[in-house]
């Protein structure tokens, strides 16, 4: 983000804060239920959207150091993501090409080679088919090169590591062009200097959309978090700005608005406002003072949504006990917000089968709402 935007948004909710205004669209929006109730929509949004748009896959200080690898199960797929000798990134289908057993059942670890718990069939972090026991006898004339593990296609920026979920795909697209602008502001954030210094995963009985919509709105601060973090937010006072089919809220803190009694050459908007950003389809990174939350939804299915909450600090804090226990703080108050919007959302999901709301309305001061249904409307119908 330069100096002038930085500027810029500041102004914009100083004067929204004087003329007692919130951030309008034109007009208010309908959101159908189907939309976060109907499988076949669902089906449709995993062909469309997550198998075939850049997806974050991990953070990449989960995979710290040469032969690092990660397993995990995302989008329907079982993944292992390893890194090798000199640096580089590689996402495979965690599937033994022999008779398809789950090559590695470690969460994570550090290897160069991994081997099948079936018949000991083995492949480098490479991909390459490297040993088969009895292989002349059993496999005579076997194509090894065929035999390689199953590659997405993968890359690292802005550290995270970013795949297309389908073996299929040739190629991924580069990242900061799919980020339509966004890429310079990850840049003045350092978000490829940051690491993860606290990590906790919860399964929410929710869509995922209900869930992404609960962090686009400041309308509901005052009301769902009037114990937490509410007060600490002036009443339904946030701007946002579209990226591509992503999105930048500014959700300024109560010092803002006096901003306007201080030079100008003393804001920052880091010290009085969260940045969210909101990554079509599935992160979330709000970002505050001194650290970065990054909210991962895996989609499950129409009804159920896995979420990874980290607190994601610069590689260059110090890595004190001290400092820890400032991240571990901050989690938890994050997290305890968070869970508040996540009893909400399956309180929602839960109240689709009453079909009783044929569709949801967005008012005129939740429009990043309609416009993040909109671009994934876009998306999938194409
Ligand atoms: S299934 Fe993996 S070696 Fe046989
Ligand atoms: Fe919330």
């Amino acid at each position: 983000m330069d100096r002038q935007t930085e500027i810029t948004l500041i102004k914009e909710i100083i004067g929204l804060a004087q003329q007692k205004s919130a951030f309008l669209d034109d007009t208010i929006a309908h959101s159908p239920i189907s939309r976060y109730s109907s499988p076949e929509r669902f089906e449709r949004e995993r062909a469309m959207l997550f198998r075939r748009k850049p997806v974050i896959a991990a953070q990449s200080s989960e995979l710290e150091g040469p032969r690092s690898f990660v397993t995990r199960d995302y989008l329907g797929l079982p993944l292992l993501l390893t890194r090798d000798d000199e640096g580089k990134v590689s996402a495979f289908l965690n599937v033994c090409r022999h008779r398809g057993a789950r090559l590695e059942r470690e969460k994570a670890g550090c290897k160069r080679v991994f081997t099948c718990p079936y018949h000991a069939w083995s492949w480098t972090n490479h991909g390459e088919l490297r040993a088969v026991p009895q292989e002349a006898q059993g496999f005579p004339d076997l194509p090894r090169a065929e035999r390689g593990l199953r590659r997405l296609p993968c890359t690292e920026a802005h550290g995270f590591v970013w795949i297309i979920a389908n073996p299929d795909a040739a190629e991924i697209p580069d990242i900061d062009a799919w980020l339509g602008g966004l890429a310079g502001d990850f840049d003045w954030i350092g978000l490829a200097d940051h690491r993860i210094a606290a990590i906790e995963e919860v399964h929410v009985a929710a869509n995922w959309k209900v869930l992404v919509e609960g962090g686009l709105e400041a309308y509901h601060f005052r009301v769902a978090h009037k114990n937490t973090i509410g007060p600490y937010f002036p009443d339904n006072l946030s701007t946002y700005t579209m990226f591509g089919p992503h999105l930048r809220a500014i959700l300024p803190r109560n010092a803002m608005p006096d901003l306007r009694d201080t030079p100008e050459e003393n804001w920052q908007i880091r010290r009085d406002a969260n940045i969210l950003y909101a990554l079509t389809p599935t992160t979330q990174m709000l970002v505050q003072q001194d650290h970065v939350m990054w909210f991962h939804f895996e989609p499950l299915s129409e009804a159920a949504t896995h979420v990874r909450m980290a607190t994601l600090v610069p590689r260059s804090a110090p890595q004190t006990e001290e400092m820890q226990a400032h991240w571990e703080k901050n989690q938890k108050i994050t997290v305890t917000a968070l869970m508040e919007d996540f009893e909400l959302g399956e309180e929602i999901q839960a109240g689709f089968a009453s079909r009783g709301n044929p569709s949801h309305l967005f008012g005129r001061f939740e429009g990043a709402l309609n416009r993040f249904n909109i671009a994934v409307e876009e998306i999938i119908a194409n």
